[in-house]
């Protein structure tokens, strides 16, 4: 199949590359002069394990190529998806649809015989039909079909989540989209990966239910640890008891400092906002959000209660600042707001993160930043554990502990056994562990 992929941002370059690694024909197309540039070099624009490595193996086979030319590659496609970026809109919380319709604009200009043109950015309902219209104003001649395909892969998981995914969605309102797609999709279903055909509205609102829920399920379970800090019970354990009733599941039930990244807080957002003007109210996501937001706040307050109450002119060395591992993302990563509320309360913030720091220190300049973890707890007195990446897991306590003014680990992903931590010597306070 000869595919192109509009947008070369996370979702775009991996499926872009995954596609291409498949044996189909890929160009990956973007506006960002300056990212084709670095990518035609070999050099990729975000942190995901393998993908480098992906790219260059599919670019050398002649699978893979970047443009930034659309009309070129769009008029040979059989398939042409767009993956750009959906932020959320300022003001109204709606997912900003203008780059969607504007590739729509292009793609419809540049159409030559019957293409499939395929939503994977993550949309709200009824923005198939949106683009269906928009490509037929703009080329009255245009022969296409307007499918819907979301995305569920994770970062800093997406090749092995793109290859082996749980399933594959597929909205069409048009009978000859469907071949197409099976042949896009042929070498996943190979792998059983089952793939799921629906209409294209129910297409739409299946990732933003999934999203949904899946942050209603991190949130229920950090509601539950905060209960489990009053009344003298353990999170870890509750997770295990629950998720394995199979109805239930084991997985996202770990309790943390909130969920952030690029989907979950922008796609609760618009979901409920989409709900709200179709007037069936989402109270669970309403709260959802709600729950969230106040929780990286109070993750601050946990940091200087475990600080008798008193943070002013005390160093924090913070350990994690992208919103999960594995990635260089900081977008609405929990480290941001517990790292204000810590400077609003007087803080000194040291921080280190394995590949995130070059991000964050645009989102946050004032604080320090370390080349490692001993660096940032240095004369701390409190170590702050925010994102549980793998440098994190086997601290050697006993240089934590030489190097810190005060002996105060507090793991908000729950990285160690409490035990484990005091019988070291530290003072540790992690996330529902009351027990
Ligand atoms: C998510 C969805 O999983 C994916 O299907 C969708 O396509 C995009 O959004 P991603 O944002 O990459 O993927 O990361 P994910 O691993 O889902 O984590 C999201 C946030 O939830 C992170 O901040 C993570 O730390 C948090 N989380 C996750 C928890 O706090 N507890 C959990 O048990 C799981």
């Amino acid at each position: 199949m000869r595919i192109v992929m509009i947008g070369s941002g996370y979702v775009g370059l991996v499926s872009g590359a995954c596609f291409a690694d498949f044996g189909h024909d890929v160009v990956c197309v973007d506006k960002d002069e300056a990212k084709i540039a670095k990518l035609r070099e070999g050099g990729i624009p975000i942190y995901e394990p393998g993908l480098e490595q992906l790219v260059a193996t599919n670019v050398a086979a002649g699978r893979l190529s970047f443009t930034t030319d659309l009309a070129g590659p769009v008029a040979d496609a059989d398939v042409v998806f767009i993956g750009v970026g959906t932020p959320t809109r300022r003001g109204d919380g709606h997912a900003d649809l203008s780059y969607v319709y504007g590739a729509a604009r292009e793609i419809a200009a540049a159409i030559k015989g019957f293409t499939v043109v395929v939503t994977k950015s993550t949309v709200p309902v009824g923005t198939g039909d949106e683009v269906a219209r928009i490509i037929r104003e703009t080329n009255p001649d245009a022969d296409f079909a307007v499918a819907s395909n979301p995305e569920f892969l994770r970062e800093g998981a997406a090749i092995e989540d793109f290859k082996r995914p749980d399933r594959i969605v597929v909205g069409i309102e048009d009978e000859r989209a469907r071949a197409p797609m099976e042949a896009v999709y042929r070498p996943l279903y190979l792998n059983r990966s089952p793939i799921l055909f629906t209409g294209r509205r129910t297409s739409e609102l299946i990732k933003y239910a999934a999203n949904g829920f899946l942050a209603m399920k991190i949130t229920f379970i950090n509601e539950i640890a905060d209960l489990c800090e009053k009344v003298g019970a353990d999170v870890q354990d509750v997770s295990r008891g629950i998720g394995l009733d199979n109805r239930i599941g084991p997985k996202f039930l770990h309790a943390g400092p909130g969920y952030g990244g690029s989907c979950f807080p922008k796609d609760t957002l618009a979901l409920a906002k989409t709900a709200e003007d179709n007037e069936a109210p989402l109270r669970l996501i309403e709260t959802t959000v709600a729950v969230n937001d106040t929780r990286k706040r109070a993750m601050a307050r946990k940091v200087i209660a475990a600080l008798d109450g008193e943070v002013r002119g005390k160093r924090i060395g913070i350990l994690g600042l992208t919103f999960k591992p594995n990635t260089d993302d900081m977008r609405e990563a929990p480290s941001i707001a517990i790292i204000q509320a810590l400077t609003d309360a007087g803080a000194e913030v040291c921080a280190y993160d394995p590949e995130g720091m070059e991000l964050a220190k645009g989102v946050l300049p004032e604080i320090e930043y370390a080349d490692s973890a001993y660096a940032a707890a240095k004369d701390a007195s409190a170590a702050v554990i925010v994102t549980e990446w793998d440098a994190f897991r086997a601290l050697d306590f006993e240089r934590l502990k030489n190097t810190m003014a005060q002996a105060v680990l507090v793991d908000l992903r729950n990285v160690y056994k409490p035990h484990e931590a005091e019988a070291a010597g530290m003072r540790y306070f992690g996330i529902g562990r009351g027990a």
